[in-house]
């Protein structure tokens, strides 16, 4: 079984992201490949980057750093889920990003992005030149929610459409064949 880290981005309060992820943890149950965790930024709660040294150097002076380190080194495969703000990514996840390097090396990213006309898909291009950055390799296929809100019934429940579920399945299909190549390649060194 492949680590999968699920990422949730954003950590207002009041937040809809919660409910994308509840939906999309569930439907991960049904998979044999991935063990699954949800990871909410909300609840790992680092401070603004203050670290002395580049990532790179793995020289953490701090429990925050190390204890985040620790969450994403076990990873085999990343799946980011954003919303936009302004047409891009939540700074929450620029700063988790920017706080460690190696423990992204060489593992593969997939997004589910939910938004209005734009089902946040802008957050998803700007995250991407990001993250190949730190050697993810982020995906095409992904799932991106267009006007999701309206998915959301008065329970506070996220319900998918059938396209929606479709894209997840083909989504998780590539990022499994990602994550044994990339898996391969970490396993060489
Ligand atoms: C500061 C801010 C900026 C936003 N900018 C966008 C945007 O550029 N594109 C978009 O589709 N929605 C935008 N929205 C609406 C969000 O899609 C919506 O509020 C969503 O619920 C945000 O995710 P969250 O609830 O998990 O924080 C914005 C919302 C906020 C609070």
């Amino acid at each position: 079984m492949y680590q999968l880290k699920v990422i949730l981005a954003t950590t207002r309060e009041g937040r809809k992201g919660p409910a994308v992820a509840a939906w999309f943890m569930e439907r991960l149950k049904s998979q044999q490949d991935f063990e699954a965790e949800l990871i909410d930024l909300k609840e790992v709660n680092l401070p603004f980057l203050d670290e002395p040294e580049h990532p790179r150097l793995r020289h953490y002076q701090h429990e925050h750093t190390k204890r985040w380190s620790r969450m994403i080194e076990p990873a085999d495969a990343f799946v980011f889920i954003t919303c936009e703000y302004n047409f891009g990514f939540p700074a929450p996840l620029k700063n988790a990003l920017d706080f460690i390097y190696q423990e992204w090396n060489y593992k593969p990213a997939a997004f589910v992005s939910y938004g209005g006309i734009g089902a946040g898909v802008r957050a998803v291009q700007m995250i991407k030149e990001v993250i190949t950055t730190q050697k993810m390799v982020p995906l095409f296929e992904a799932v991106h929610i267009p006007f999701f809100a309206s998915h959301i019934n008065e329970e506070g429940k996220f319900i998918a459409t059938e396209s929606m579920e479709k894209s997840a399945h083909v989504m998780m299909k590539e990022l499994l064949k990602w994550t044994k190549g990339l898996k391969a390649m970490r396993d060489e060194k």
